[in-house]
């Protein structure tokens, strides 16, 4: 088969990387990908939200299964775009639709899509310009914190979360009368404070079976212990301590078998990956928010556990064969560190040369890029995240001891992780 993965980042990467160990993949092609991806196939300069150079790059490498990762192209309905096209009839797409897609590209859909469906989450209300006065109100007699959310996709910034009614109200004001987040903010949904661990479990769907992958926690913010800015993500961990059997057995029966009876329900056409972000709370589980792909970098230590054929189990998602399969895990723990550029995730430079990449290695140890490009054979960094680097290991400390010592052999200008990936479980 002649496989596309669009996408740039460490999930790409680590994508890639599966993907090309597959007797049954014989092309593998990723737009616009990195310098870590480059190695397992052929890059192609083309921006993951061009559709028509990606239709045209479908035709010239006579693809036959397109992997989509982020969700910017999801949502903006990249799988109905190539669906259309008569010389795809047969082309296997990995991704929602774009009505399915609104899962994760709209707040006010997905928490429709969760109270439909019984689904455990936080009480909530959503607002626009013209209900302003009744969200003033609701602000008002709301316990604290409130949690403020611009319904569209905002680059992950779209989220805040107020410890105060002024702040929550200033907020408000920001959101609706002075378009904070553009479009995405036209339409605020204001919800409970949900409290407990947070982590995120997979699946994938062909739209009537399911196979859940393994589960993960990632760590968002840029500070050790889980202190500063949000990010992207600065590391994972896998499997999660204390996601027993009885705990994934709610996971189930409450979210994921409702999830797809109203996909079902509601003809939403949906193959592929499921992300659900959860709060778990004196052991039951609350829906925070689905998105419509893997996650980045709970990819790098999700796939990695993956003992299967990759190309086989996304065969089976796109035929709708996913009950004839079953997915074997490595039992081992899997942690991801990020190396990011300084400043990150605010202003941060790139173009940094990295140095050491070839020399680090550890047994049981895999070097995902993300934010990196090559130029005359050497690797420079590109993004805000440069690196993820997966170990193995039997538990979380042996496992993130590996990564963060590779790290250590690794160095460009300004390189900063986060030494304490999984300290909690520590
Ligand atoms: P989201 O953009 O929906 O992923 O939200 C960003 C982050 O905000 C989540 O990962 C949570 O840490 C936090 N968050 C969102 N909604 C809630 C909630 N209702 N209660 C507590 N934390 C939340
Ligand atoms: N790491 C969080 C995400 O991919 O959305």
């Amino acid at each position: 088969m002649n496989i596309l993965i669009i996408g740039a980042g460490g999930r790409e990467h680590t994508l890639a990387w599966k993907i090309a160990q597959s007797p049954l993949c014989t092309s593998l092609f990723i737009a616009p990908g990195n310098a870590g991806s480059a190695q397992c196939g052929t890059n192609l300069p083309i921006a993951v939200t061009d559709f028509e150079k990606i239709t045209q790059a479908c035709l010239q490498h006579k693809i036959d299964l397109v992997v989509v990762g982020p969700e910017d192209p999801l949502v903006k309905g990249i799988v109905d775009y190539l669906k259309a096209q008569k010389t795809f009839e047969k082309m296997l797409i990995i991704g929602p639709s774009q009505t399915a897609a609104q899962l994760e590209g709209s707040k006010a859909f997905a928490k429709r899509f969760m109270m439909d469906y019984n689904i455990p989450t936080a009480a909530f209300r959503k607002f626009s310009i013209e209900t302003y006065d009744d969200g003033v109100e609701y602000i008002k007699q709301h316990s604290l914190p409130i949690v403020l959310k611009a319904d569209g996709l905002a680059a992950g910034k779209g989220v805040v979360i107020c410890q105060s009614q002024v702040e929550a109200l200033a907020e408000f004001d920001l959101m609706l009368h002075r378009s904070k987040f553009g479009d995405a903010g036209k339409t605020v949904v204001i919800e409970e404070f949900l409290e407990g661990l947070e982590m995120s479990v997979f699946f994938l769907t062909d739209g009537k079976n399911y196979v859940l992958l393994p589960e993960a926690k990632d760590y968002k913010r840029i500070g050790q212990k889980d202190t500063g800015l949000n990010t992207g993500g600065m590391g994972a961990v896998s499997p999660v301590p204390g996601f027993d059997a009885a705990l994934k057995e709610k996971v189930i029966k409450q979210i994921i078998e409702p999830t797809l009876k109203g996909l079902q329900n509601e003809k939403l056409e949906y193959k592929g990956f499921v992300f659900l972000g959860l709060m778990i709370s004196q052991g039951n589980p609350y829906m925070i928010e689905y998105n419509c792909r893997m996650g980045d970098p709970e990819t790098e230590v999700v796939i990695p556990r993956i003992k299967n054929d990759l190309v086989s189990i996304l065969m089976a998602t796109a035929k709708q064969e996913l009950d004839k399969l079953q997915i074997e895990t490595d039992e081992r723990t899997a942690v991801t560190v990020v190396a990011a550029s300084g400043g990150y995730p605010g202003n941060f430079e790139a173009g940094k040369l990295i140095e050491g990449l070839k020399d680090a290695f550890v047994n049981d140890s895999i070097i995902f890029h993300a934010g990196t490009e090559e130029k005359n054979g050497k690797v420079f960094s590109r993004g805000g995240r440069v690196l993820a680097v997966t170990s193995f290991g039997n538990n979380i400390v042996d496992a993130a001891e590996h990564s963060n010592y590779l790290l250590e052999q690794v160095n460009f200008e300004g390189m900063y992780f986060r030494k304490d990936i999984g300290y909690e479980f520590k």
